[in-house]
C-alpha cells in the first residue's frame, strides 16, 4: 500500500537522539518516533529507540509504552484500554494507520517508523487535534431523533431483522484511521465530511427507530460532504474493526437518489 502523507506540521529536518538498547540486549529492534512539541518552536525530527523485545510486549503499544517508562518520559501518545475498543492509541506505523495495541511489532518489517494520523494539525508527537472531526461527528447529530411518543411510554422496539441491519455500523470506535487514509478527506476536510462521520451518519439513516431520515439526507446531499468520496477505498482497506465506510457511504448516495424517483 502507497505511504500515507505525514501530518501538516511535517517539516522534518533532521533525525534527531538514538536510544541505545541495554548492554547484553539480545532481540533489538529500532523504533523511530516523530517527535514535535509546539512549545520549543524547532521543527519536528524523528528520535529512534532501540528496544529489546525479548523483554517487551507483542504489540507496538507495549514498545510505546516501554520507551516512555524507560527511555524518554516525554514521548507523548494516547492509550486507553489497549484492546481495540476506545479508538485512543491510533497512529501510523510503518506507512499505514491503525491502532498501536492491536497491531503486532512482528507484522511490522524492518524499523518501525510510528507517526500521528496523516494530514492532522499535531499537537504533540503522536498526538492529533481532534476538534474538527469531533465538530463533524457533532453536526451529523449522531442520536436518535423522533417526533412520534414512544409507543405505550416504553422504549422503542426493533425486529431482529432490523436491529442486524446495524452490524458493521455500530463497531465503529470514532479512531478516524479511515478518514486519515482518505486522499479526498486530505484536501477537503473543511467541508468533506469523511469515511468515519459519513459511516456514522448511515448508521443513523439505518437505524428503523429513526424518524428524521429525510432531515438527515437534505444535510448530507452536498457536492462537498457527501459527494467528496470518489470510491478511492482507503478507508475499508485500514479500518481496524474490519468496517467498510465505503459501503456505508455507497449506501447513503443509494438513499439520496431512491427518494428522488
Ligand atoms: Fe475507525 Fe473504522 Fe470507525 Fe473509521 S470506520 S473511525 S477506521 S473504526
Ligand atoms: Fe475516501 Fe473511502 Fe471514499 S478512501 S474517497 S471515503 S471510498
Ligand atoms: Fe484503546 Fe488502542 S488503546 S484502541
Amino acid at each position: 500500500m502507497a505511504e500515507f502523507a505525514l501530518p501538516k506540521n511535517s517539516k522534518i529536518k533532521k533525525n534527531g537522539k538514538v536510544h541505545k538498547a541495554p548492554a547484553g540486549a539480545k532481540d533489538v529492534k529500532s523504533f523511530k518516533i516523530y517527535r514535535y512539541d509546539p512549545d520549543t518552536g524547532e521543527n519536528p525530527r524523528y528520535d529512534t529507540f532501540e528496544v529489546d523485545l525479548a523483554e517487551c510486549g507483542p504489540m507496538v503499544l507495549d514498545a510505546l509504552i516501554k520507551i516512555k517508562s524507560e527511555q524518554d518520559p516525554s514521548v507523548t501518545f494516547r492509550r486507553s484500554c489497549r484492546e481495540g475498543i476506545c479508538g485512543s492509541c491510533s497512529m501510523n506505523m510503518n506507512g499505514k494507520n491503525g491502532l498501536a495495541c492491536t497491531t503486532a511489532i512482528e507484522d511490522c518489517k524492518g524499523e518501525v517508523r510510528i507517526t500521528p494520523l496523516p494530514h492532522m494539525d499535531v499537537i504533540k508527537d503522536l498526538v492529533p487535534d481532534f476538534t474538527h472531526f469531533y465538530a463533524q461527528y457533532a453536526s451529523i447529530q449522531p442520536w436518535l431523533k423522533t417526533v412520534t411518543p414512544n409507543p405505550s411510554g416504553k422504549e422503542r422496539l426493533q425486529s431482529p431483522d432490523d436491529r442486524n441491519k446495524l452490524d458493521g455500523l455500530y463497531e465503529c470506535i470514532l479512531c478516524a484511521c479511515c478518514s486519515t487514509s482518505c486522499p479526498s478527506y486530505w484536501w477537503n476536510s473543511d467541508k468533506f465530511l469523511g469515511p468515519a462521520i459519513l459511516l456514522q451518519a448511515y448508521r443513523w439513516l439505518a437505524d428503523s427507530r429513526d424518524e428524521m431520515t429525510g432531515e438527515r439526507l437534505d444535510e448530507l446531499e452536498d457536492p462537498f460532504r457527501l459527494y467528496r468520496c470518489h470510491t478511492i477505498m482507503n478507508c475499508a482497506n485500514v479500518c481496524p474493526k474490519g468496517l467498510s465506510p465505503a459501503k456505508a457511504i455507497a449506501e447513503v448516495k443509494k438513499m439520496v437518489v431512491e427518494r428522488q424517483l
